[in-house]
């Protein structure tokens, strides 16, 4: 990385706000001088990322995620890291110097899908603006949705014709086979392609950064049939998705969520419906904390993405069936999770697009505020299943599948004290044995209930700075580390004495040699910044090091002593260690002996100190 690049990098990151853009993602709450929230890099149940805007930098005590803003972003969105300087520096209005033109042979298969889709979702859209859109336009108003709407949802639609997409694209010089790999288009045996979506309302499904990585397509009405057409297509499902991609996984996706993120984190709720029509209704009807997964029931990634956000989820389902056996399974899903989950179904056979059409979105809201409990939904369910079997045994057996399926929800706090009594002694008269009974098998089956992988406890410990300063080698070395990241200009002070083969862990070693490098290549030590060092570090124990050590140095108290003192440590370590092992070479040495060796031993520990340091250090920064 040229200097140059380097420093629109720092740029950015001192023009991007660390906390904004985390924001975004995870629902944080203020903590002292930080912020905190939900790790999304691993499955967390109490939040454990802390976001400090001071520093510019995150951190997961329990994962070790952390880093900088383009690490997060990065590793967030998965972008590359020149995709990440692209995009925080379009958010804070920095425009980038002209770089190389990308060399097309080097596009990454990731930016072809981005390309392509994008492409196509800007195809499908004027489709639909034009003549050939007309059909899809008169069943939109149909359907009462307005062109505000098909404008923020992106809404296009797909022609009658086998090979429109396919052409146009070839026009423009998209690859079949990218077409092919995104699921636009598929091969025929004579080796000629045909576009897979046709006579489709296209629903372009976007990712949390803004990019098209998929479609949904509604089929049409089937349309008059034209002259010179190859035939209306009527066949094919209700709706087609894009096929998985590097970027697109339907378990892993929810529909508009990145419209509904921002009203998610406000509202602290979601509602989930099952729909894309649903979504567009609802936000249209101006409840815009709604997604819908993708024809899949929900997952546990989809919850974990909600979670980010807000631990309140209301489900809404169509009022069939289909709808209650969705509910069915997504509660066995959810009562698992710390979160408080509502389920709902929607009145008069209609779904949630239909009812907001109709009624509006207070109405709807309503409904959504009127959402039954997800535990009285089980129990209700239970309860019917208890008092329709006759025998004894179908009565124990729909008590203990109640029992198991509250359990997780009882134990994980998710369920209040209050909701939690009664619903214990609902059961117990139901069963009819006592409410401490009760509780004693469900508090049995919690335990045994595969549940979710949550924070370890010995991370956490770890976590925790000591109450005082622990002078052991490890320690020492941590401390020198921290104190220097606090205040980098505290290296001019100590630079003599700061090397390498003081530290005897090799990790230690490893981060001490990152920071010397670093802060030897700074034109001034006060230019160094936390942020800029912590992004530089590719290995994610030593970030995670290099956090930790800074973040307890800096509630140590006197940097400037706490180095004095650690140092001060570690090289009568470093002496006593090697006059040990002098020692044993000559165990038989009087004590005086002993003394003169160590003496000599100081001297050459002290030259190997100064050649190193000349060795590692070269020459000093300007006014040192
Ligand atoms: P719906 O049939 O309820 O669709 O299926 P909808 O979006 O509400 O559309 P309208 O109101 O009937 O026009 C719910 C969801 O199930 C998935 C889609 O994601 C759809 O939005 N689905 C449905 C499929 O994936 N394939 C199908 O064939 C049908
Ligand atoms: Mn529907």
């Amino acid at each position: 990385m040229s200097t140059s690049s380097g420093q629109i990098f720092q740029v950015v990151r001192q023009a991007a706000r660390i906390e904004e853009i985390i924001g975004e993602h995870i629902a944080l709450r203020p903590a002292g001088r930080e912020f905190v929230g939900l790790c999304p890099f691993h499955e967390d149940r109490r939040p454990s990322m802390y976001v400090s805007p001071q520093k510019q930098i995150f951190y997961c005590f329990v994962c070790a995620a952390g880093g900088d803003v383009f690490k997060f972003v990065e590793n967030y969105h998965k972008m590359s890291k020149g995709e990440t300087l692209k995009f925080l520096a379009q958010r804070y209005g920095i425009t980038l110097p002209e770089f190389r033109a990308s060399n097309p042979q080097a596009a990454s298969q990731r930016d072809k899908i981005v390309d392509a889709n994008l492409w196509a979702a800007q195809y499908f859209q004027s489709n639909l603006a034009g003549r050939i859109g007309q059909a899809a336009r008169e069943y939109l108003t149909s359907r009462g949705v307005h062109a505000a709407t098909i404008e923020r949802f992106q809404i296009g639609c797909a022609e009658t014709q086998w090979t429109a997409l396919a052409s146009a694209a070839g026009k423009k010089g998209i690859s079949s086979e990218t077409l092919v790999s995104v699921g636009l288009v598929k091969n025929r045996s004579d080796g000629s392609v045909y576009d897979v979506f046709r006579n489709r309302l296209m629903f372009p499904i976007v990712d949390s950064s803004d990019r098209v990585i998929a479609f949904g397509g509604r089929i049409l009405p089937s349309p008059a049939p034209e002259p010179n057409a190859t035939g209306p297509d009527q066949e094919g499902p209700k709706y087609l998705n894009s096929p998985e991609t590097a970027l697109f996984s339907k378990r892993e996706t929810l529909y508009a969520l990145n419209l509904a993120r921002q009203p998610l984190i406000r509202k602290q709720l979601a509602v989930v419906v099952e729909g894309y029509m649903d979504v567009v209704g609802c936000h249209q009807a101006g409840v815009e904390n709604v997604v819908a997964t993708l024809g899949t029931a929900m997952t546990e990634q989809h919850v974990n993405l909600l979670r980010r956000f807000c631990n309140r989820v209301a489900l809404v389902f169509d009022s069939d069936e289909a709808g209650r056996r969705a509910a069915d399974r997504a509660i066995e899903l959810l009562l698992r999770y710390p979160v408080d989950v509502r389920i709902a179904h929607v009145p008069d056979g209609k779904d949630p697009c239909d009812f907001c059409m109709t009624h509006g979105g207070e109405a709807f809201e309503k409904i959504v505020t009127q959402a039954k409990d997800s535990l009285e939904y089980a129990w209700e369910k239970m309860y019917t299943a208890f008092q329709a079997s006759d025998s004894l045994t179908g009565k124990q057996r729909a008590s203990e599948a109640l029992m198991r399926l509250v359990a997780p929800a009882i134990f994980n706090n998710s369920v209040d004290p209050i909701r939690r009594g009664l619903l214990q002694k609902n059961i117990a008269d139901l069963v009819g044995i006592s409410s401490d009974e009760v509780h004693a098998r469900i508090r049995r089956l919690a335990v045994s209930t595969d549940r979710p992988s949550g924070d370890s406890g010995a991370v956490k410990a770890d976590a925790v700075p000591p109450a005082e300063v622990d002078m052991g080698l490890q320690r020492a070395g941590h401390w020198v580390i921290g104190a220097l990241l606090c205040d980098f200009s505290l290296y001019q002070e100590f630079r003599e004495r700061i090397t390498v083969d003081v530290f005897s862990d090799p990790q230690m070693a490893a981060l001490l040699a990152r920071l010397m490098e670093y802060l030897e290549e700074l034109p001034d030590l006060a230019a160094g910044n936390l942020a800029e060092f912590v992004a530089m570090l590719d290995d994610s124990a030593l970030v995670r090091l290099a956090i930790q050590a800074q973040a307890e140095a800096e509630r140590g108290g006197n940097l400037k002593q706490i180095i004095d003192d650690s140092l001060n440590h570690l090289e009568e370590l470093a002496q006593r260690r090697s006059a040990e092992s002098q020692n044993v070479d000559s165990s038989q040495a009087a004590p005086d002996v002993a003394d003169r060796l160590k003496t000599a031993v100081d001297a050459r520990t002290r030259a190997v100190k100064t050649n190193k340091l000349q060795r590692n250090l070269g020459p000093r920064p300007s006014g040192g």
